[in-house]
């Protein structure tokens, strides 16, 4: 939800071409967090490389930054740059040894989308302090109206143009107090102090020419560092970041800010995960590292420097090629595809087959330590939203089978709203594809107030789930670009089923259960692999069912949650209405809709569900129902005798992975309806990936 990129070269020689070209490449990446504004600001002047903190902050003759904004997606803003009088009256070719720019894609919260709404945000017409920011300032009102009150003017309807608006103001008054020396590190840590709400963000100052600074609070925020192989070495033998080395030496290097790895991987695999609070600070080749402490009161004249921190690089385990399209035309296509490749995966190193005599078990490394609370707690409550909420729905029946502890379901949203009881006595499983949804993430800090347990399931290491929770697992799909979560879903019900082997390992009358899911675990991307063959054919169903207004999905059991998540794919993408209904309710309502026109489909694979879709089944051909029946391989003739239906056969499972099995043949039926009906499937209408604002 919005997305951050900045790129600053430090004594490398690049064109202006080559800097605007990193910026909108790092957007493109990013797009998929928010595609209906973007922006960038960069310089129209090259300054030398080091400063003499002497001369004067503003060059008197240098022009302010340039900012370009436009409505639309990230090509809409690459075309009107080329083409704005600001740029074309400049030299692409001309060379910078130093340069900062910053860039940004929109998911419109406050202000529809449009350029005055985009970032960067401004101080003033002279770009003084120019931003750029993910999350929500939840008390922009009551900053707007004192700004108002000392003669600000707002441009836009964005809670995001107080900030800038704010560093000015602290820099003038710090400035008519005489503090000539105030650095940018100074007005940043006070402007923070004022801010409520959730952000990462970027800061470009005209005062403070080839300086960024960047800090976050809840907001995802990523430190990208790439030197010279000579520096490289000298610099990074620890693996901490050397702030002094890289201060003192003017060594050429690179460095990138980002929302998430996604944009970072083609230039760097080392980076620092900005945690909450702290202040990134990119001067003069250097790398500063300032927690933030809300020292209330202070004042601006009263600023100390703070002392900087030294932190650990991480090295980041994702490929260029994880984040490309490769053959495919779009990532939700490529990631149904890759399916079997990132279940394999997420199951690597966990399952073990044992010897002969030895028992088949699950190592989940991650909770190890914990396994023994979480099977002595009270309840497991799964908390999460959307796909990641419909994920432990179709694990949670194996989950009470193997563990015995009771386990009820939490929307996160929901659960807040009603300030739902949670005790110290429960473990509290929070999933998550990226580790940074808003509601998922103020749950968590209301279970862990609660004094819950707090188990976080992620796709993203170093997200503040994964960081906030006590402890977790990966669940290692690998990066997902498409909106729609398609592999992390079959991803995080596998980690799920793990769980709950991990959980009931110490039953002995459930080991043949078990040993019989864990052999069903390693055969699973066999069947994946298999039900994928059943493309052609969801595509010649989505050509039956383009023009429909409406499509039901009934499921029970296990597969009850592929109902819900097969509805959510087909109406999030295909932007058609879709319900996923429990067919247990289909006499208390739903029925009433069924008639000859109404598609709907009717998971009735085999297991202890199976005679219960079938009497199901043939209440709706007593309807005339429109039906469309996913049954078990060699079960067509058995499901459809009442009636006629089209059938989708799928491969048979272990009853607990079936959904892993079964939603692929709707998540492919989502995609070709998508693309028949003309949509946009990795960027639908309205959405984005990952939902940090609440
Ligand atoms: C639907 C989808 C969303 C997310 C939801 C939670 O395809 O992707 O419903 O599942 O926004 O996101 P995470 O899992 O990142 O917490």
């Amino acid at each position: 939800m919005c997305g951050i990129f900045a790129y600053l070269n430090f004594n490398v020689n690049r064109e202006r071409r080559y800097v605007l070209e990193v910026l909108f490449n790092g957007l493109r990446r990013l797009e998929y967090r928010g595609y209906d504004s973007a922006g960038i600001s960069i310089d129209s002047f090259s300054l030398p490389l080091s400063r003499d903190p002497n001369l004067p902050r503003i060059y008197p003759s240098a022009p302010p930054p340039l900012v370009f904004r436009q409505e639309g997606n990230i090509e809409s803003l690459v075309r009107s740059v080329y083409t704005e009088v600001a740029l074309t009256e400049l030299n692409l070719e001309e060379s910078f040894s130093v340069h900062a720019g910053i860039a940004h894609t929109r998911w419109a919260t406050h202000g529809e989308p449009a350029p005055r709404n985009s970032h960067p945000q401004s101080s003033g017409t002279e770009n003084e302090f120019l931003v750029v920011h993910n999350g929500v300032v939840t008390n922009y009102e009551v900053l707007k109206e004192t700004l108002v009150r000392h003669g600000f003017t707002f441009d836009s309807e964005t809670d995001t143009e107080v900030i800038p608006k704010l560093a000015k103001f602290v820099f003038d008054k710090a400035n008519e107090e005489g503090d000539q020396t105030v650095t940018f590190c100074q007005v940043v840590l006070e402007v923070m102090r004022h801010l409520e709400g959730a952000y990462a963000l970027v800061f470009k100052s005209r005062h403070y020419p080839n300086e960024l600074i960047a800090c976050k609070r809840g907001s995802p925020l990523l430190l990208g560092v790439k030197v010279s192989e000579f520096s490289e070495e000298a610099s990074f033998g620890s693996s901490f970041l050397d702030v002094k080395y890289l201060s003192e030496n003017l060594h050429p290097k690179e460095l990138f800010l980002s929302s998430d790895a996604s944009a970072l991987v083609e230039h760097t695999k080392k980076v620092l995960v900005i945690e909450d609070g702290e202040v990134v600070h990119l001067k003069d080749g250097g790398v500063s590292i300032f927690k933030f402490d809300n020292g209330k009161g202070k004042g601006v004249g009263a600023l100390s420097r703070p002392a900087s921190v030294q932190r650990a690089l991480s090295v980041l385990e994702m490929e260029v090629e994880q984040i490309n399209k490769g053959n495919y035309e779009h990532y939700m296509q490529k990631e149904i595809h890759e399916q079997p490749e990132s279940l394999r995966t997420t199951m690597r190193g966990r399952l073990i087959r044992g010897g002969s005599s030895k028992a088949k078990t699950v190592l989940l490394g991650g909770l190890k330590d914990h396994i023994k609370s979480i099977r002595r707690s009270r309840r497991i409550v799964f908390i999460g939203c959307g796909t990641s909420y419909n994920a432990a729905l179709a694990a949670r029946p194996i989950l009470e089978e193997l563990s015995g502890v009771p386990v009820t379901m939490e929307i996160a949203s929901d659960l807040l709203d009603r300030q739902g009881p949670i005790y110290r006595e429960d473990t509290a499983v929070f999933v998550s594809q990226s580790g940074e949804t808003a509601d998922s993430l103020l749950a968590l800090e209301y279970a862990l107030e609660n004094g819950a347990l707090c188990v976080g399931i992620t796709n993203t290491v170093g997200s503040a789930i994964a960081r906030n929770t006590h402890c977790g697992v990966h669940i290692n799909a690998g990066c997902e670009i498409g909106v729609a979560s398609t592999k992390a879903y079959t991803s995080q019900i596998v980690v799920m089923a793990m769980l709950a082997l991990a959980i009931g390992d110490d039953t002995i009358s459930s080991r043949t259960r078990r040993d019989a899911i864990i052999d069903g675990l390693f055969d699973l991307p066999n069947k994946v692999r298999e039900v994928l063959k059943l493309d052609q054919e969801m595509k010649d169903l989505a050509k039956l069912l383009i023009a429909e207004q409406s499509l039901l999905v009934f499921g029970r059991g296990y597969n009850y949650a592929t109902a819900l998540e097969g509805a959510l794919k087909v109406k999030e993408v295909a932007l058609m209405h879709s319900e996923g209904i429990l067919a247990g309710e289909m006499k208390h309502g739903p029925l009433a809709l069924v008639d000859e026109n109404l598609p709907i489909i009717v998971i009735a694979t085999r297991d202890t569900c199976f005679s219960k879709q079938q009497s199901v089944i043939q209440q709706l051909h007593a309807r005339k129902g429109r039906l469309i029946v996913m049954c078990s391989k060699g079960y067509a003739a058995s499901v459809c005798s009442g009636g006629s239906c089209r059938v989708i056969e799928v491969p048979q499972v272990e009853d607990c992975l079936q959904p892993v099995v079964n939603i692929v043949p709707l998540q492919l039926l989502a995609y070709h309806l998508t693309v028949l009906r003309g949509y946009n499937v990795d960027q639908p209408r309205n959405l984005a990936k990952s939902v940090t604002t609440l």
